[in-house]
């Protein structure tokens, strides 16, 4: 079968039998992946079995609540974000804000809040994980702060779990949202996240061993950054350092979003920050750019936990 004979043969079971009101565009890209698919299918010689093999595991990953997974371990989110970073230049947004990565499947919201500053973990790995003081200032691409701007933030803990996923974490343990003080700047206490990975036994890293791959990433810190006039910012940082930096699975890292821990042992420093042992430092500033009328929204319309 040709792909012409593909089309006419979705067109008549898919389109010619609608009786009742079509969404067009659901219509359009149902069209379009069924083709592609039939087409595979003959391309690759793929078998009854094969197919169902492929359904079931679709099945699989929504009862294991993997497709958040799956999605930026096969590359499709970076990917969306690659697409991104082109419409913006396209539709000529300004040069130079913070680069956008991943939002992966771990965001929860109703995180607390706070202006300037926020502690982020519940004291439950104080003694075990060194802890991490983060602090940076928000601006727009030519510098001039921004206070009130809301930073969110969530990562990992030692373990390289989330809190609300792993449920011996307390209730947003490692979330919290800050709002920018009027210098523009955001500062947290927390504990030294550790690298996440795959659940060795689900679906997402059954079929990333299928294709001989890992499911780790490095240490990082997710934020979202929203202000009023500028465009939502969805990254994170990567911490420099970490085995994974360069081989995230799920393709976050991107120049521009690496970042030093500095081991901080000056006890002038420890006292003016309340802590008792030495600590790590990280920096990390925002810059975002204008909302404008032409500008490509960046807001994503996904499901997300509610905490
Ligand atoms: C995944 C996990 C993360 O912590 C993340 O930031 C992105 C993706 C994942 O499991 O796919
Ligand atoms: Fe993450």
């Amino acid at each position: 079968m040709n792909r012409q004979q593909i089309d006419a043969l979705v067109k008549k079971m898919n389109v010619d039998t609608a009786t009742g009101e079509v969404d067009a565009r659901v219509q359009e890209i149902v069209v379009r992946l069924l083709g592609d698919l039939f087409e595979a299918i003959v391309d690759l010689n793929i078998t009854q079995t094969e197919l169902w093999k492929g359904m079931e595991y679709i099945a699989d990953l929504g009862q294991a609540n993997e497709v958040g997974l799956l999605v930026p371990g096969l590359g499709l989110e970076h990917f969306m974000d690659l697409l991104e970073d082109a419409k913006d230049e396209q539709a000529g947004v300004e040069k130079g804000g913070t680069p956008r990565t991943i939002e992966g499947p771990l965001y929860v919201a109703g995180a607390p809040e706070s202006v300037g500053f926020a502690r982020m973990d519940d004291g439950a790995e104080s003694d075990s994980v060194d802890t991490l003081i983060i602090e940076g200032v928000v601006t727009d691409v030519d510098g001039n702060i921004i206070p009130n701007a809301k930073v969110e933030m969530w990562h990992a803990n030692g373990k390289g779990n989330y809190s609300f996923f792993d449920k011996s974490q307390s209730d947003f343990n490692l979330r919290r949202t800050i709002y920018t003080d009027e210098n523009g700047s955001y500062k947290a206490q927390t504990t030294m996240p550790v690298g996440y990975g795959c659940p060795p036994n689900g679906p997402t890293q059954a079929l990333l061993t299928l294709l001989g791959r890992h499911g780790q990433r490095p240490s990082h810190v997710h934020y979202f950054i929203t202000a009023d006039g500028y465009r939502k910012l969805t990254t994170q940082f990567n911490i420099e350092g970490d085995k994974y930096l360069w081989e995230d699975f799920a393709f976050g890292t991107r120049e521009g979003l690496v970042v030093t821990a500095v081991d901080v042992t000056d006890e002038a420093q420890i006292k003016a920050n309340n802590l008792n042992k030495p600590f790590k430092h990280i920096r990390f500033d925002f810059k975002l750019t204008r909302d404008t009328q032409t500008a490509p929204s960046t807001e994503v319309d996904r499901r997300r936990a509610q905490g």
